[in-house]
């Protein structure tokens, strides 16, 4: 794991795209893994400048989104087909037909599940995946003790997770209670991982993911088993690492084709 430890969410937001803009730069028909929640909005809005500002073209990019609600169609504004298309699609030159986000309202669940899967295949899979972390140390809508080799499945939402969520919503009740979710397996099956994880709300989980043991109790923690998984994080988040010197001390002294930017 690659330990980035920046002042602030905003340069590490400015960080995250920087990297993700390199990949579509030396690849422009690059496969994104997509990410929802507070954390990557700033980073949606930095690729956003990059594309309006430097050109950045995505004409030729595809993505997957990790994860979507079910019951929710994509118009509905929870959903997170609509925030992709509210926060970042509908601001850049992609190609709606080539954004895959799971559908939340197909009839038969586990076949969307299956399609998904199949979908990431035939484009070839995920060269970069961006990822949040839940403060119960979830990814994508991956819970605690879910299976580290799980594909894209359908998941219950923890208690701690919709109440975390909540305040988009204004009602703990008004919350869809499960979700379809790319699976572990999936997420690590991507060519390269980036998760971000600011604020104070996340020490625990950051703690747990990075210098805890690999273990279902913290999904995060399953990257420590990704041969190419980057993580930014800010001083707050980063409060509870107990070799955090050691990772600045690494970052400090890369050699300049391991520079992120
Ligand atoms: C949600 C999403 C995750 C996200 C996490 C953290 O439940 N399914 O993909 O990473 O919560 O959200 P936030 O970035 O708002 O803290």
């Amino acid at each position: 794991m690659e330990i980035l430890i920046r002042d602030s969410a905003e340069i590490g937001c400015i960080l995250g795209a920087k990297i993700i803009a390199r990949v579509v730069r030396e690849k422009p028909d690059a496969v994104l893994g997509l990410a929802t929640g507070r954390t990557p909005l700033r980073l949606y809005q930095e690729l956003i400048r990059l594309h309006r500002d430097e050109g950045l073209d995505f004409s030729r990019v595809t993505t997957f989104n990790l994860d979507e609600y079910i019951g929710f169609a994509g118009t509905h504004v929870q959903s997170y087909r609509y925030f992709m298309r509210e926060n970042f699609f509908r601001h850049i030159n992609i190609d709606p037909q080539r954004t895959h986000v799971p559908d939340g309202t197909a009839t038969n669940l586990h076949a969307e599940c299956r399609g998904y899967e199949q979908r990431i295949l035939d484009a070839g899979g995920i060269d970069i995946q961006l990822l949040g972390l839940g403060r119960n140390g979830h990814i994508g809508f991956n819970e605690p003790t879910g299976s580290l080799r799980s594909r894209t499945w359908i998941k219950i939402l923890s208690e701690q997770t919709l109440r975390d969520n909540s305040a988009v919503f204004g009602s703990f009740e008004a919350m869809p209670k499960h979700a379809l979710t790319m699976g572990i397996g999936t997420i690590l099956d991507a060519r390269r991982c980036l998760l971000l994880a600011f604020g104070p709300a996340k020490v625990r989980a950051v703690e747990h993911m990075v210098e805890g043991p690999l273990a279902a109790i913290c999904p995060g923690s399953a990257l420590q088993l990704h041969p190419r998984a980057t993580v930014i994080l800010d001083e707050n988040s980063s409060a509870g690492l107990h070799y955090a010197d050691h990772y600045r001390w690494v970052d400090s002294h890369k050699l300049d084709w391991q520079r992120n930017g």
